[in-house]
């Protein structure tokens, strides 16, 4: 799968040093500047933020909390409209002297619920630089905040069915809100489709539902008991006590499509696109111009999915193209190494062949209202995509997060994030690391470059950790010029096609920090760091500029380390007082390419 082509894209930029320091640290030569912070005015109307007076109402209108998926829609060289995931809450940062969801004040839930969802944010260039600035005058007309309270509708073929129905919506088409909106993508028709990962923390009473719904609460892992740590949304909207509302937990666990473009549109959960926990929904077209849709499950033993619309996407015919996402065929992947077992040690040493690689398939699970899974309706397998999966066979990866095509070779690049769970009994090709720290990225070749199509070649190009540790793997090139890398969770692509990469949880020490490697040529596996984030902060985004002039990093959650409190801070990021996650962009001081 080794994937050839002329000279990578020109990275020069001399590697920021993994550090513990609570800045953002960017290369010699490069300026960094925080773009939009926790609390800023989204809306023309909002409040100025004040830590120790915020409330439900100011909070629905400012930039929520957690930023992670970031993407930005052109409106020429220097505007546009930049989207923002918040996906969850830090209660313990965010308020003083908070303890549990049970002792909370209803307003701080109240504001929690404001907290989450997703931002649009009109920015605008600083003319000459690559640096960018919410647009704070009146104007602002497309600026949105959407939260866990804002109205939705379902679509596609599990809309109205059953398992979405609850007594506020006995119809089964009107959701209220989003919650946990990890990573995402955007379609070319201009939407942006932002992923609910983690849906199983806002619940409770998981085991008060009937008998019949048990299994799929927890296959979910949807609590069944109140641990201290739940949020205890239903103390302040019953909707969340799943004693009283079963089905609530079944509305939550989409890929919701949002027109940045049209401030009163409905958001809408696609269900064409599975539940389970979404990390991305990045999209590309087939050769034939059907769209598709790439999606990890981020758990561990989790899948991979892919869907593909049943008709083409037409260029300008809008109306057409906002149905394309309800009608089409769910995938799961199965991975199959071409090695022998016995040379999947477990050492993470290469096999004899040279590579962790093999062959694929995308195995059907449900096309509309055909079910392709024994057991299960067409419903049931879009409701409960996890359950489905694992009815036919699927590889259980280890944790699939972002999952990109490259646009400029048409591979497909997925961070598996980590999975110490995996034991030395259960390794595989794909996944060949038992106890497995670091994280992995793999790299999908899909038949003849066609993303429209079922099978595919796969190999591992990057096995991450400590370069000077044996069982590190970076594309084969010089492990004494790479930089340590832990825990891949963000992938993106420069124009050049290059590979980005933000990590979350690294594994090494040091702070969690963004990458990036070249993919082909003689510079494939040239792995640089070219940034790091504060103290506690996992690193999101990434995100490219078209003109390339400028990368776009949300800094999720700094300060979230133990024992941290608003009277303790761990960290100051980025005003020097309490921490406020924070979307900043790094330029070129010299307008250089970002990179070079
Ligand atoms: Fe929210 Fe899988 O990261
Ligand atoms: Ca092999
Ligand atoms: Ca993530
Ligand atoms: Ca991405």
């Amino acid at each position: 799968a080794e994937l050839l082509g002329h000279s990578s894209g020109d990275i020069r930029f001399t590697p920021v040093p993994p550090n513990k320091e609570d800045a953002l640290r960017v290369p010699d030569g490069y300026t960094s500047a925080v773009v939009a912070r926790w609390g800023d005015p989204v809306t023309a109307d909002a409040p100025a933020f004040d830590f120790d007076k915020q409330s439900a109402e100011a909070q629905s209108k400012q930039f929520g909390y957690n930023c992670d998926f970031v993407t930005l829609f052109p409106m020429g060289a220097n505007r546009g409209l930049l989207w923002v995931n918040h996906e969850y809450t830090n209660e313990n940062l965010m308020f003083r002297g908070y303890t549990t969801g049970a002792a909370a004040t209803e307003e701080q839930i109240k504001i929690a619920l404001a907290a989450h969802g997703g931002s649009v944010v009109e920015i605008e260039r600083v003319r000459g630089t690559g640096q960018w600035k919410l647009v704070t005058n009146g104007r602002r007309r497309y600026n949105r905040r959407i939260t866990a309270q804002t109205p939705m509708r379902f679509s596609g073929p599990a809309a109205g069915s059953d398992p979405l129905k609850t007594a506020a919506d006995p119809a089964g088409r009107t959701p209220v809100g989003m919650l946990n909106n990890c990573s995402g993508g955007s379609t070319p028709w201009g939407t942006v489709l932002t992923a609910e990962e983690n849906i199983d923390q806002y619940f409770v009473n998981g085991d008060k539902v009937p008998a019949a719904q048990l299994p799929y609460i927890s296959r979910y892992t949807i609590t069944t008991g109140t641990p201290a740590s739940n949020r205890r949304f239903d103390r302040v909207e019953e909707r969340f006590d799943l004693a009283k509302h079963p089905n609530e937990a079944n509305r939550f666990g989409w890929v919701v499509e949002i027109d940045p473009f049209d401030p009163d549109s409905t958001p809408v959960k696609r269900t064409a696109l599975g539940r389970l926990k979404h990390e991305a929904a990045n999209t590309t077209l087939a050769r034939d111009g059907r769209v598709v849709v790439y999606m990890g499950d981020d758990s561990r033993f989790e899948y991979i999915y892919k869907f593909v619309s049943k008709n083409r996407y037409i260029p300008g015919n809008d109306r057409h193209n906002r149905n394309l996402l309800d009608e089409g065929t769910l995938y799961v992947a199965k991975f199959t190494g071409d090695s022998p077992a016995t040379e999947i040690d477990g050492s993470g040493k290469l096999p004899s062949d040279g590579a962790f690689d093999g062959s694929g398939q995308w195995i059907p699970l449900v096309s509309g209202d055909r079910s392709y899974v024994d057991g299960m309706t067409a419903i049931e397998v879009l409701v409960y995509t996890r359950v489905a999966a694992d009815k036919v066979g699927a590889t259980k990866m280890d944790r699939p997060e972002d999952m990109e095509r490259n646009p400029v070779t048409g591979g497909v690049y997925v961070a598996l994030t980590n999975n110490t769970n995996r034991t030395a009994a259960q390794v595989d090709e794909a996944n060949p690391r038992p106890s497995n720290k670091h994280g992995h990225v793999l790299e999908i070749v899909e038949r003849r470059d066609d993303a429209g199509e079922k099978t595919f070649a796969w190999s591992l190009p990057l096995i991450c950790g400590d370069p000077n540790d044996p069982a590190t793997y970076f594309a084969g090139y010089d492990k004494t010029k790479v930089s340590p890398i832990s825990c891949p969770d963000n992938v993106a692509f420069d124009r050049d096609g290059n590979l980005w990469i933000a990590t979350d949880g690294n594994q090494l020490g040091s702070n969690d920090g963004m990458f990036v490697m070249p993919v082909r040529g003689k510079e494939r596996g040239h792995l640089r760091q070219f940034l790091t984030v504060p103290l506690g902060a996992e690193t999101c985004g990434p995100m490219v500029t078209p003109d390339q002039r400028s990368v776009f990093v949300a800094v999720q959650h700094p300060g979230e380390l133990d024992g941290a409190t608003p009277d303790k801070p761990a960290s100051h990021w980025p005003d020097g007082d309490q921490p406020r996650p924070s979307v900043a962009v790094v330029w070129h001081a010299k307008g250089q390419k970002v990179g070079a």
